[in-house]
């Protein structure tokens, strides 16, 4: 792929915060990308038949396979703050339930109770040690075992094990907490996140504050929703009230398995070729990750202190409808009123970009994409490297 490379590993010099290393690391390559007038590209264009956002047996196995066969990001850590806290969600069909036991361990369990599949937990977060269902009054506690069944005599034996819980793998790593929705399968976070594991470390979401977060309804296919996180090229036009002049066209896109990391460039970027090194403000250096198959992690990309999170996951529930949940958050928290503000106004950016720009064009268009012919193939540009990748990885790991 040109001008696509994995960063290597390097030891970090001095007291520099992780953070900054990294970007003081993904800098010279923004400068040499400016330097040669170039941004990162693919080698041709990509022709994708429209069947690929509106083809149902393609959901069903997107579902199990990209969805419940693949370690995701449930939620941030800091949405289990405590022991006792508890977090439940119906991502992807699957309603889950994630509970911090009085070990502090995040574990996680289908929401749904064993005795007659009653939903267990009914509101969206809280703080409990044990778990009662409405229907018939069986308790759990949060390691997911049955610790009281009303009229339990008239149960034989037999029904231990199956009274307990049933558990799915959870990990929790650098503040993020990652599920796999299929009980009783393994979870390998260190092969599922490879290298990208060094960049969310440095990224240092364990200090997460979420300031502002939302749930928005999309009439649309999921995969058309995540495309307009994959490209810069429709910036000046779409995002003419919003993100419009904010950005240089240069990027540098790496991949990390089905991963990715679009490094973008601060305005002007074209300066510090002319400047020393140490004098670049590489803090401004907005970062962008993906993490297949639903999770984008936008760092600094819209306040000036490059320490906002932006966290947003597509939750597909149909071919042609998802939720999206962006999550707005602060590393180490807001530190003063000025920095309320400066925060309380780059969200509002944000979620306007993406209710009256990105989802309206693509709630508005995607019910018209059924009354094309068959065979409609849709050009994705050398440029659009993020689509590419991102449609080239998904039709690769359902083995189309
Ligand atoms: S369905 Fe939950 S106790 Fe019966
Ligand atoms: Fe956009």
């Amino acid at each position: 792929m040109a001008d696509c490379k994995v960063i290597e590993d390097k030891t970090t010099t001095g007291a520099e915060p992780p953070l900054r290393a990294l970007r003081r690391e993904l800098a010279p390559v923004l400068v040499d990308m400016q330097r040669r007038g170039a941004t990162a590209t693919m080698p041709g264009v990509r022709h994708e038949d429209v069947r690929f956002y509106l083809d149902d047996a393609q959901f069903v196995r997107e579902q199990q396979l990209l969805f419940r066969e693949i370690p995701r990001v449930a939620c941030l850590s800091s949405e289990l703050p405590e022991p006792g806290s508890f977090h439940t969600s119906v991502d992807a069909g699957v309603p889950m339930l994630l509970s911090r036991g009085k070990d502090g361990r995040v574990r996680a369990f289908l929401n749904i109770c064993p005795h007659r599949g009653s939903r267990l937990v009914r509101t969206a977060g809280g703080k409990a040690h044990r778990f009662t269902c409405r229907f018939h009054g069986w308790t759990f506690d949060t390691t997911g075992r049955a610790v009281g069944i009303p009229e339990e005599n008239y149960f034989c034996a037999d029904i231990d094990p199956q009274k307990h819980l049933l558990a799915c793998p959870a990990e929790e790593r650098h503040g993020l907490v990652f599920v796999k929705t299929s009980p009783g399968s393994g979870i390998d976070l260190d092969a599922h996140l490879g290298a990208l594991d060094r960049d969310l470390a440095a990224i240092g979401l364990e200090t997460a504050q979420i300031i502002h977060s939302d749930t928005l309804q999309v009439s649309a296919n999921w995969k058309y929703g995540l495309d307009t996180f994959f490209e810069t090229y429709h910036l000046n036009s779409l995002h003419r009230e919003t993100f419009r002049g904010l950005f240089s066209p240069v990027n540098v896109f790496d991949t990390f398995g089905p991963h990715h990391r679009y490094t973008f460039a601060p305005l002007n970027l074209a300066k510090w070729i002319a400047m020393a090194e140490s004098d670049w403000d590489v803090d401004a250096i907005p970062l962008q990750y993906f993490l297949f198959p639903n999770t984008i992690i936008s760092v600094g990309s819209t306040s000036r202190s490059g320490a906002t999170v932006n966290v947003h996951q597509i939750l597909p529930s149909s071919t042609g409808h998802f939720a999206s949940r962006l999550s707005y958050c602060v590393l180490g928290g807001i530190r003063s009123p000025e920095h309320r503000t400066e925060i309380d106004a780059a969200y509002e950016t944000a979620r306007r970009a993406l209710v009256n720009e990105d989802y309206s064009v693509v709630g508005e268009s995607y019910p018209g994409f059924a009354a094309l012919p068959a065979g409609t193939t849709m050009p994705i540009g050398r440029q659009e490297i993020g689509v590419q990748n991102f449609h080239r990885n998904v039709v690769r790991l359902l083995g189309n």
